[in-house]
């Protein structure tokens, strides 16, 4: 047996609600672990929120108000967006977690007695009234990329882990394990990166300036680092190091999804972090890219955020997983527009897919009376059953190389096909000359289409998929379908009712 499918999301910063950004990463990773489950593979998809840290303590006093509270409150609009978006995770982590607090601290307690962690001296520039302390490299033209204005330079001691110790172990992992980090142009930016000399990662944070984060466990003038509290999460969550067993049950991770602006955290510190424990490397590190407004990536410092609870509110769920998941490439950005959104809606959903479903099993009603009458059951000389294997085959493979958008892509040869099937054929001339026969062959393959395309969409249209799955109860089908279902063209059998149901999705004006 093969071990779980465990694959995860960054843990989200709960300074602001959630946007179209966050959604998108969550609906990935749901589409992924859906595909697994789809292709009988157990799954654990973890998620979760990021709670420590500057950026929380500050925007919790900017509200008057003491940083648990803040985030105690705040977590339920992850946990409501969730639901509302129908993501089925196995396990909500929050840094906050007394678990999880204990684990970073034996983590670092390893590290520290291993003697990859010594104390140095930390020097950043700092903004007073930002209350932010920022390092060379942020600075912009040297004052304050927040505010603009002068920063103080000062040093503090502070806590190091040996990065640099384990570069060249590093880099010659990421050359020879090509899976690791995708897209390939992203594992190319880190090995890149790589070719400087990596300057060691300070993790902790001085108590007097900071004291909302994870005690540090050999001093106490000090706090954790958010990043080194927050990567520690992926093996925190399934155990490590309280419960070994079902951590290795899971681990290593299959896959971690992130975003291209955290992949350096994902693939420099967090493998560095692991080596160092001893632990495997996740299998896959897959960096997507941004959703943007008029050029600028969406986020709620830029002001331009889109939110995701509305859009599902005005068009429904699956429209906007399609938007997502079909409008990019995995790994490129997208320009997210409400406008393209309802043109999508329009064309690919209501005229392609919805269309073909509802025009055929209204046919089937018109001519039949709804019941299946003639049957080509082992498909012989049909170009739909052709086209079905293949769009399944494709689809398949397009999933193992990451690649949704062609999946869902391979999906719509199918319905292109299949709508290009009834103009052909013209049912409603067969019906006018009592070409009986020849009518109810064409509706039977029409049908085992529609019936497949069901099937088919279940990772990315559950909601769609278990529609017009229902429609074909008549042959056993299952409301939340597995790969299994599509071995067989040809299910349906004389006398099978199909019913008409309702237009799936009805157009917009
Ligand atoms: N807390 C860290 C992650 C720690 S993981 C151990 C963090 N949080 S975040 O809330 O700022 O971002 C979380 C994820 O949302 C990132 O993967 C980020 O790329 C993604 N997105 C935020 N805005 C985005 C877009 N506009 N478009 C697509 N995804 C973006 O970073």
């Amino acid at each position: 047996m093969s071990k779980p499918f465990y694959i995860t999301t960054p843990l989200y910063y709960v300074n602001d609600k959630p946007h179209i950004g966050h959604a998108y990463t969550n609906i990935l990773c749901d589409t992924f672990a859906r595909f697994r489950k789809f292709m009988g593979q157990e799954v654990f998809f973890l998620t979760g929120t990021d709670e420590h840290g500057e950026k929380i303590d500050k925007t919790a006093r900017q509200k008057g108000m003491d940083s648990k509270t803040f985030v105690d409150g705040m977590v339920p609009r992850f946990k409501d967006l969730w639901v509302k978006l129908d993501i089925h995770y196995d396990h909500f982590i929050r840094t906050t977690d007394e678990e999880h607090k204990k684990s970073v601290q034996v983590i670092l307690e390893k590290l520290y007695k291993k003697g990859d962690i010594y104390l140095g001296n930390y020097r950043g520039w700092y903004c007073t009234p930002c209350e932010s302390f920022w390092t060379k490299l942020q600075l912009a033209e040297g004052k304050c990329p927040d505010c603009k204005r002068d920063v103080q330079e000062i040093t503090e001691e502070n806590y190091f882990f040996k990065l640099s110790q384990y570069q060249s172990w590093l880099v010659q992992y990421i050359e020879s394990h090509p899976d690791f980090i995708f897209p390939v142009s992203r594992r190319n930016e880190i090995l890149g990166f790589l070719k400087a000399p990596l300057e060691d990662l300070c993790i902790s944070r001085p108590r007097a300036r900071l004291a909302w984060g994870i005690d540090l466990p050999f001093s106490k003038d000090h706090v954790v680092y958010v990043w080194f509290d927050a990567l520690s999460n992926y093996i925190s969550a399934i155990g490590y190091p309280a419960k070994m067993n079902g951590f290795n049950a899971l681990w290593p991770a299959d896959l971690h999804m992130v975003g291209k602006d955290i992949l350096r955290q994902h693939a420099v510190y967090w493998p560095i972090m692991l080596k160092a424990l001893d632990l495997e490397m996740p299998r896959t590190v897959f960096a997507h890219g941004w959703w943007t407004m008029e050029g600028a990536k969406v986020s709620k410092s830029r002001g331009n955020v889109v939110d995701p609870e509305e859009l599902v509110r005005k068009y429904g769920l699956d429209p906007l997983r399609y938007f997502l998941l079909r409008e990019v490439t995995l790994g490129g950005d997208g320009a997210f527009s409400e406008d393209l959104l309802v043109e999508r809606f329009n064309q690919d959903l209501a005229n392609d897919l919805g269309n073909l479903v509802y025009r055929t099993t209204s046919m089937l009603d018109r001519y039949f009376g709804g019941k299946i009458e003639y049957e080509n059951r082992n498909g012989s000389g049909s170009k739909l059953k052709t086209q079905a294997l293949a769009s399944k085959e494709s689809m398949f493979s397009a999933m193992s190389k990451f690649d949704p958008r062609g999946a869902v892509l391979a999906i719509w040869e199918l319905v292109t096909l299949a709508n290009r099937f009834v103009e052909e054929t013209k049912p409603w001339q067969l019906a006018k000359e009592n070409k009986t026969e020849a009518l109810g062959r064409v509706l039977y393959d029409l049908l085992e289409s529609v019936r497949f395309i069901g099937i088919m969409l279940t990772p990315f249209l559950p909601a769609t998929s278990a529609k017009i799955s229902s429609l074909f109860a008549g042959t056993g089908a299952r409301s939340v379908p597995t790969s299994q279902d599509l071995e067989s063209w040809g299910l349906l059998k004389f006398g099978i009712e199909v019913p008409k149901g309702e237009p799936l999705f009805p157009k917009i004006e």
